[in-house]
């Protein structure tokens, strides 16, 4: 007999693994943030050890949180989520697990291989074709237990949350396939079949879309269930949502140019990028405002409820980084931003204020589910708070330094003299961005520690459940 929970419907024993695997990549993953950005303050950080660059970390630091830590928080949620709101067990236990072993894999593979040197060179996708191969594998097999559940669901309707898990999943497996194909040279090197600009192009067709459907899709699904679930209420407007889906997936694939403006990439590619991007503010919002109205006549539960908390604040990084990146996706502006850390600050208000966030209330208030215990019932309430207080304070100072850096650096670059020549050297701009980094680096820091108290509260949490069990299971069997 099974000393842990196990529930007699669900196969909750996979979500559970995915679910303390998104803590672990988390720590990792934001452990090297933190490493890269104090290496930035100070650069001889491992200087003389070429394994442990900024150049080979930087590319681990983004595999590990968006593919380790986001990846497994999205397999966890997708497959608790399928589960409960169609009634019927995941497709194939066997697939699932296989699932959860392959990725595993996939982020080891990186782990090792990255700090080796052994890159494709494209951003977000810079591992080398044999792990693109078992991502590809990994993910047939997610969709196939992901859709096969879907069909064998005990109701008609399938609920708004499985339709952005879904779009999730399908986009990345064509993403994934077309700017990976290349021609293998060694085990360990390849050449892409695209060149010059296409390979460009389709590069941020993929790199967008891995904002689109990897960080942002997924975890509209996420929103859609746990929200309405912490609050106990029904989502704003069920319409909305159906409306926001649609638009959100058949706006974001257009927008990937903004990445390139001014480049050798035609003119009109980048201005209609430019005008999607505009126009995603639309739904954007729109999603985010349904989210945030599903508390009406509930707010007061703010006050006492800190997991409810991290799905609000997520919400409003949601919506301050999506009406940010339309503005940034305007080619004015995007002349003084690209290139300097205002991109940096863009992608943490999105990486951390959201993306980490609404992944953090969802595992605070799936993990006592899928361990049989009541809802909300974590080791402690009281860490989740400090965990609530450290994640927002470092992300307010991420972001806000980073903002300050970026217009400094831009504005900086493109400040002449009289006579035409540049009123400052490149060195000159480094060397005014270094409080900004400091700043970075505390604020990393910061949530970072909030992810350790939660890596703690996880652990008493997962054990606590496996004595109640233990000892259930022995006085039965008595
Ligand atoms: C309406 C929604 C959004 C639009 C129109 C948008 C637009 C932009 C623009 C214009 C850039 C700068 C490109 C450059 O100058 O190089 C950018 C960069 C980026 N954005 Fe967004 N953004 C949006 C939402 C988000 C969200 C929600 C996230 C994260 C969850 C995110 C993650 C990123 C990342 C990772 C980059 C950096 C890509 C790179 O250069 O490596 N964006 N975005
Ligand atoms: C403790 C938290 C974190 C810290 C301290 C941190 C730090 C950093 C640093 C220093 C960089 C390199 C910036 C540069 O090259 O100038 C970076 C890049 C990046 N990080 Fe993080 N990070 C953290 C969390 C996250 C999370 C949770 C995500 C995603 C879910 C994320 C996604 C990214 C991405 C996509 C980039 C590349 C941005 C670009 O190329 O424009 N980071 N991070």
């Amino acid at each position: 007999m099974s000393t842990a929970f196990d529930h007699p419907t669900y196969n909750y024993k996979v979500v559970r693994a995915f679910t303390i695997m998104t803590v672990v990549w988390g720590v990792v993953g934001m452990g090297l943030g933190v490493l890269i950005a104090s290496q930035l303050v100070w650069p001889s950080i491992f200087a003389d050890i070429q394994y442990f660059h900024f150049g080979r970390l930087r590319p681990l630091h983004t595999n590990a949180v968006i593919f380790g830590f986001g990846g497994s928080a999205l397999f966890a949620t997708s497959y608790y989520v399928v589960q409960r709101t169609t009634q019927a067990r995941l497709f194939s236990d066997t697939l699932a697990s296989f699932t959860f072993w392959g990725w595993q894999a996939v982020i080891v593979a990186a782990a090792i291989s990255l700090p080796l040197g052994f890159t494709q060179v494209k951003e977000y996708a810079e591992l080398e074709w044999p792990i693109d191969l078992l991502i590809t594998v990994v993910w047939v097999a997610y969709a196939v237990v992901f859709f096969g559940t879907i069909t064998n669901r005990k109701m008609k309707h399938i609920y708004v949350a499985n339709w952005f898990y879904g779009a999730f999943i399908i986009t990345i497996a064509v993403l994934h396939i077309f700017n990976s194909l290349a021609i293998p040279v060694t085990a360990m090197k390849s050449y892409s079949v695209y060149a010059g600009a296409v390979d460009a192009m389709v590069q941020w067709w993929y790199g967008h879309n891995a904002v689109g459907f990897f960080l942002t899709a997924g975890f509209l699904g996420m929103m859609y269930y746990f929200v309405p679930k912490q609050t106990g209420r029904p989502v704003f407007s069920y319409r909305l949502s159906i409306v926001h889906f649609w638009a959100l997936i058949s706006i974001y694939i257009w927008a990937g140019p903004h990445h390139l403006h001014y480049t050798a990439l035609p003119d009109w590619t980048q201005s209609v990028g430019m005008a999607m991007s505009l126009i995603l503010l639309a739904p954007s919002w729109g999603g985010m405002i349904n989210g945030v109205m599903t508390l009406s006549g509930a707010w007061h539960k703010l006050r006492t409820d800190p997991i409810l908390r991290f799905l609000v604040v997520s919400l409003s990084f949601y919506g301050m980084s999506t009406f940010e990146g339309p503005m940034m996706a305007i080619k004015t502006v995007n002349a003084l931003s690209h290139y300097t850390d205002w991109t940096i600050g863009h992608v943490h208000a999105g990486a951390l204020g959201w993306v980490a966030m609404v992944s953090i209330g969802a595992v605070y208030h799936m993990l006592p589910a899928v361990l049989g215990r009541k809802p909300g019932e974590m080791h402690s309430i009281t860490l989740i708070n400090v965990h609530f207080w450290l994640a927002t304070l470092g992300t307010v100072l991420y972001i806000s330094s980073m903002w300050v850096n970026g217009i400094m650096q831009g504005l900086m670059w493109r400040a002449f003299n009289d006579d035409g020549s540049l009123t400052y050297s490149f060195v000159e701009a480094v060397d005014a961005s270094k409080p900004g980094w400091a700043v970075r680096a505390l604020g990393g820091a910061l949530f970072l520690s909030g992810m350790l108290i939660m890596s703690y509260n996880t652990y008493r949490t997962v054990r606590a459940s496996d004595r109640e069990y233990a000892l259930q299971a022995n006085t039965q069997a008595a």
